[in-house]
């Protein structure tokens, strides 16, 4: 199979697109990105980063070494190969919206050459490469698999994550056909340390549902004990350390505030809606959903309570979050837990305000929240902290020292041991 640079294309520059873009590039091939927000394209031609896992330096040699950015759809005339990776949101009904998907291939569809491979990256249902980018490409006669190839190949980045970067995950990728499973990986195979075949397109989006339902089903798992945990006096966290000493069959995984992302609390929806057109329940999934939905007003409960043992008014009470990101290390506040937590303790009547280094400012609800310096001064103030977010450039000890309270979600000060605050793990 043939594996040598080609002209390439990425619909959408955000967190999958943009690092997907470069990785291309540095593989060798032509690259061209295009997206519709003219800010992200103004901002990449500027060598200005978009997402927090590029930095500029990166944009500006990609720059300097020919690729380009565009909000114009007619550069991917002459590509090779294309991979779409635009928003896979799901509509206020829980349900699949596939808007974006079907936009860029309206639009990709009069422009690409004869025999272009289109690689789908968003996360959808399974079947849905085929039926619905594969409808619009052979609305114009052309036959899947001879004039135009079609794959799937779910993005698996974690951002954040400084110990797998894009290329070393391996790589899913499945085609309508065998034909376009080859197409497929000759463009992927010099970019991706490991390129794992699949049977079909299908396939492949369902190993990205697996993947992605399986954590949220696990999460709900814990979420759940955590709850149970705390009525038994137990502490879950070291319930959770002990049992991941047995060397088989146990995986751990973490109770925390709620979940985030564009991933996690959203891709188990497209594989429930599809199980729904088979007249398939999906209950793991819908009780997962509802426990993980919990987590933000279990957290606000758990700190009301504190305040209300320590006689603190909540109209007058100071409650100060640390992060806003829905994971550490990113500046995506997708779904973030800390949204809900800041809007219930409003509900409240708390005086609640935010830090977040990653987050300058984000919108809860009607209003914008900017996040406030985390001087020692702003610690003393706060009646309570709690920790929503554990970036690795927060001082958690300095947060500790200079704080009466700290709610803990995240379990961040188990290794401390400094006096101050009183600390409350969830
Ligand atoms: N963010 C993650 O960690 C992650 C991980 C794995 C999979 N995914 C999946 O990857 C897909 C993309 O997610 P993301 O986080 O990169 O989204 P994003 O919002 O960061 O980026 C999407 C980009 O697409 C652009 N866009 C929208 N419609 C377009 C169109 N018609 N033509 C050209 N550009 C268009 C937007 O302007 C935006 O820049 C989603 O399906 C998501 O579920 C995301």
């Amino acid at each position: 199979m043939s594996t040598q640079a080609a002209r390439v294309g990425v619909i959408g520059l955000g967190y999958v697109g943009l690092p997907l873009a470069l990785a291309m590039h540095r593989a060798g091939h032509e690259v061209v990105g295009v997206d519709i927000d003219e800010e992200t394209i103004e901002r990449l031609r500027d060598g200005t980063t978009t997402v927090s896992d590029v930095d500029d330096a990166e944009i500006a040699d990609a720059l300097a070494e020919g690729i380009e950015f565009t909000s114009e759809y007619t550069a991917l005339r002459d590509v090779d190969g294309v991979s779409i990776c635009v928003p896979t949101p799901l509509r206020k009904t829980d349900t699949p919206d596939l808007s974006f998907v079907i936009d860029a291939v309206e639009q990709l569809a009069p422009v690409i050459s004869d025999g272009a491979t289109v690689i789908l990256e968003s996360t959808v249902y399974p079947g849905a490469t085929e039926e619905v980018v594969g409808e619009t490409l052979t609305e114009n006669g052309a036959t899947i698999g001879e004039d135009v190839y079609l794959a799937f190949s779910p993005e698996r980045i974690d951002p954040g994550n400084e110990e797998y970067g894009p290329t070393e995950i391996p790589k899913v990728l499945g085609g309508v056909t065998p034909a376009c499973g080859d197409r497929a990986e000759a463009l992927y195979g010099p970019v991706f340390d490991e390129v794992i075949r699949v049977d079909s397109a299908t396939e492949a989006e369902l190993v990205k549902l697996l993947e992605n339902t399986f954590r949220a089903v696990n999460i709900g798992l814990i979420n759940e004990l955590a709850q149970v945990a705390h009525e038994l006096n137990v502490d879950i966290w070291n319930a959770i350390d002990a049992a991941e000493t047995k060397p088989f069959g146990y995986m751990p995984f973490y109770p925390g505030p709620g979940l985030g992302g564009h991933c996690i609390p959203i891709d188990p929806f497209y594989l429930s809606w599809k199980a729904s057109e088979h007249d398939i329940e999906t209950r793991f999934i819908d009780l997962a959903d509802t426990v993980n939905r919990e987590m933000p007003d279990h957290v606000v409960q758990r700190v009301v309570e504190q305040l209300n043992d320590r006689g603190v008014a909540l109209s007058t009470a100071d409650v100060l979050v640390v992060g806003a990101a829905y994971k550490p290390n990113v500046s995506d506040t997708r779904e973030s837990p800390a949204i809900d937590i800041i809007q219930k303790l409003e509900e409240w009547n708390v005086n609640v305000s935010y830090h977040d280094p990653f987050v300058p400012s984000f919108e809860v609800g009607e209003g914008i929240y900017t996040s406030v310096e985390l001087t020692d001064d702003r610690l003393r103030q706060a009646d309570c902290v709690i920790l929503v977010t554990n970036h690795d450039t927060l001082d958690i000890r300095r947060i500790v020292e200079n704080t009466s309270l700290v709610f803990d979600t995240r379990n961040a000060t188990v290794d401390l041991d400094v006096d101050g605050a009183e600390i409350v793990r969830l």
